[in-house]
């Protein structure tokens, strides 16, 4: 048997993954933007000696999640800015899309967080384009799937390329000739592209890391061939173990076709642990969150997933309208596609019927585990040892509560069984997530950079 340690990460999200949530805070009404807040769920995640708290964004504009919770309020790369001066070892996951802004300014972004925080950074890319991202950036239309990973492949090339454009022996710091910067051994680029075109070096010297971790988040074949070249570690989405099987022996089988090693591409699926110490205890704190939820709403929400009209979901117990849902499956935006593929195929796989559905984190996406720290530990270790994932990026019901629980009665399991670390091996996030680090060969074969 393996004896892979996990790897974590935390997604943050104001308030909770769960989304009544923000119902049980006393203050309510600042969730979204509170640092306190914050700042106390990165001291719990490092307290667990999680690898990293990962900020998953909307790339532009009010989404209509903020209608009824908390919603992703903040600039994820300012709040991790900040986050680095409250923590000493954790990762810190900034997402941005690559349909948006210009490759530099995320360049430069991610960078300086890289050097802020002494090795910590790592870029997510997203590739999504939601109409209020669309408006706020004025964009008339989106691009459609070829298109937006063709973007996406030049903006990461010219992100890779700026980040190795000013390498540590440019910095010579010579007084007695007055050199501090070498020009000779910048590596300049001149990138015309389709999309994007850059030129010069980066303001920003080498960082700790050598290069920032890249982490991917993305579900369809483009994605994973895109991912499996580019990042360090892909946040997926799958909620049955068959299906992340094969999700991962791909994306492992791709990442060696591009000549990786395929255990530098790290599968991190995201996982919702709702736990108490016993499983009826845990089915009930469950329950007394979901009460708490306005089911009509959320009927129109699963309804929107599904592409079905919401008449179809109204009786609770009925099976569900499998059938219905995949004649529209065009229907539905691409940055909810995964959602929807992932929660139909448990669905169907477990039987439920329109409640169990209904309840199982269609906002949110990803798998629900409900039971005792013990099963919980017992279920993460069957998912690495065959095979499923290299570790998991976990949504937490109530932050930071939740998140102490994790630290206080997950971790040690993990600990005794010799699959956790028992403190911050590392220096950096790249030491911590057991990737090495980046060396500044031009790994990607940035044709038009001299
Ligand atoms: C696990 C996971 C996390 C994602 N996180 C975000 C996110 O934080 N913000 C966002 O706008 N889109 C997010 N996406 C959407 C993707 O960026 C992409 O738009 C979507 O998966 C559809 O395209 P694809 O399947 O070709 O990747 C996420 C997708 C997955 C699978």
């Amino acid at each position: 048997m393996s004896r892979q340690h996990i790897r974590l990460g935390v997604n943050v999200l104001a308030s909770g993954r769960h989304d009544a949530a923000w119902k049980t805070f006393e203050e309510k009404r600042h969730l979204s933007t509170d640092i306190d807040h914050f700042i106390a769920i990165a001291k719990s995640a490092e307290r667990g000696l999680v690898d990293a708290i990962f900020l998953a964004d909307n790339p532009g504009g009010l989404v209509s999640e903020a209608y009824t919770r908390p919603w992703r309020a903040l600039d994820p790369a300012v709040l991790v800015a900040n986050l680095a001066a409250h923590t000493e070892h954790i990762g810190l996951v900034c997402t941005t899309t690559t349909l948006f802004g210009h490759p530099y300014t995320i360049a430069r972004q991610i960078a300086s967080i890289d050097h802020v925080s002494r090795g910590r950074a790592a870029w997510n890319i997203i590739t999504s384009q939601n109409p209020p991202a669309l408006d706020a950036y004025g964009a008339e239309k989106g691009w459609d799937q070829a298109e937006r990973y063709k973007r996406a492949e030049e903006f990461v090339q010219i992100v890779t390329a700026f980040w190795d454009s000013l390498p540590e022996e440019a910095l010579v710091a010579d007084p007695d000739n007055t050199v501090y910067l070498d020009p000779s051994r910048l590596r300049r680029l001149d990138y015309k592209g389709t999309h994007f075109s850059a030129r010069g070096a980066s303001s920003v010297p080498e960082t700790p890391q050598g290069r920032p971790v890249i982490f991917q988040a993305g579900q369809s074949s483009d994605s994973r061939a895109f991912g499996a070249r580019y990042a360090d570690a892909l946040f997926t989405g799958q909620r049955i173990i068959e299906g992340a099987r094969a999700f991962y022996s791909e994306v492992k089988t791709l990442a060696k076709s591009f000549g990786r090693d395929p255990d530098h591409l790290l599968v991190m699926p995201g996982l919702f642990p709702i736990l108490a110490s016993t499983e009826e205890e845990a089915k009930r704190h469950k329950r007394s969150l979901d009460d708490r939820l306005d089911s009509v709403a959320l009927r129109e929400e699963l309804a929107r997933h599904m592409a079905v009209d919401v008449s179809l979901l109204s009786d609770l117990d009925a099976p569900i309208p499998f059938a219905e849902s995949e004649a529209n499956e065009a229907l539905v935006p691409i940055a909810s596609r995964w959602h929807r593929a992932e929660m139909l195929k448990e669905a169907r796989q477990n039987g439920w019927n329109i409640r169990e559905l209904l309840f199982s984190n269609i906002t949110g996406g990803h798998r629900v585990f409900v039971g005792t720290p013990d099963g919980f530990a017992e279920d993460m270790l069957h998912w690495i040892d065959t095979k499923g994932a290299d570790g998991f990026n976990l949504n937490i019901d109530v932050q930071p509560t939740g998140l102490d629980l994790i630290a206080d009665e997950v971790i040690p399991v993990l600990q005794k069984l010799g699959r956790y670390r028992r403190a911050y091996n590392g220096r950096t996030l790249r030491d911590n997530l057991g990737l090495p680090r980046f060396d500044a060969k031009p790994r990607h074969g940035l044709a038009a950079a001299v």
